[in-house]
């Protein structure tokens, strides 16, 4: 069973305001698209494809016109709230941006046990310990944890950000351009730690990006929307070798073959 299911999902943004059928263009139509265990699904798709609302449909932070969203075999379409909570724990998100996602006002030992704070069965002396632990594996010394984000530099923002969603220990992390903001050679670092981390803690990926070397390095499967339709998927080597839609193909052809900034791993 794949560990989440999406089945002819759609998403029309203001469909729910308007209280009737909405005119508005759909985001997401039809989509169907499995998350195995342990993979790394890859998204593309140029900006405005929908790849960000698909990522934020799994979360349950858009509402969702049609289809259904299945999580570890349980229908999760419409949570309510309760729900959420309870999945927060097990699917979480890393954004672009981690100068937008950390609170400036809380060190980063606050905004990482934050996570753990809708986890009743976790008291803050273990929530603390964790999450000093889950910092020391992203490469941030205990020692800084007490520091404000404005302290450290992108790249050390986005380990703690990471640190964040892991800290729970999710099944799924929705990672959305989660390097793309990154100098190369940090993204380089991120994309490896990333890498590490999945097979040390079993983590399944949902990989958002508009970058193809990345997709080549990082993604076990890849799917390619373009206007909120699914028009391919399949495993990364065979659609990068063999692209079935020409729209696959145009996205090839405009990426870099070989990814020198990615060599070293
Ligand atoms: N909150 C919103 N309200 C209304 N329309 C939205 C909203 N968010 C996204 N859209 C629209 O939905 C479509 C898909 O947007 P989405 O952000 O999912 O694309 P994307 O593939 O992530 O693009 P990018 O690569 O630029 O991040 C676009 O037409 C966009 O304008
Ligand atoms: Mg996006």
């Amino acid at each position: 069973m794949p560990l989440v299911e999406i089945d002819d999902l759609s998403v029309t943004y203001g469909a729910r305001r308007a209280g009737r059928r909405s005119t508005g263009k759909a985001a997401l139509a039809d989509v169907s698209l499995d998350l195995h265990r342990g993979e790394t699904l890859g998204l593309v798709g140029e900006s405005g494809s929908g790849k960000t609302t698909l990522g934020r449909a799994v979360l349950g932070l858009v509402p969702v016109s049609a289809g259904a969203i299945r999580f570890d075999g349980e229908d999760i379409t419409r949570a309510d709230r309760r729900t959420r909570r309870r999945l927060s724990q097990r699917i979480q998100v890393v954004f672009q941006n981690p100068y937008l996602s950390l609170n400036p006002q809380r060190t980063v030992l606050q905004s990482v046990m934050e996570t753990l704070a809708s986890s009743p069965e976790v008291d803050r002396a273990e929530a603390r310990a964790r999450s000093l632990e889950m910092l020391e594996r992203v490469g941030i010394p205990p020692a800084s944890a007490d520091r404000y984000p404005g302290a450290f530099s992108g790249g050390q923002r986005q380990r703690i950000a990471i640190a964040r969603a892991l800290v729970p220990r999710p099944d799924v992390v929705v990672c959305d351009e989660a390097v793309s903001a990154l100098d190369l050679s940090i993204q380089a670092q991120v994309l490896n730690l990333l890498v590490d981390l999945q097979d040390e803690l079993g983590l399944t990926y949902l990989f958002i990006t508009h970058d193809l070397a990345v997709v080549r390095h990082l993604c076990h499967r890849v799917a390619v929307l373009r206007r909120g339709e699914l028009v391919e998927t399949g495993d990364t080597a065979a659609v990068c070798a063999a692209p079935a839609h020409p729209y696959t193909r145009t996205l090839l052809a405009s990426a870099p073959v070989a990814d020198p900034r990615l060599a070293r791993a």
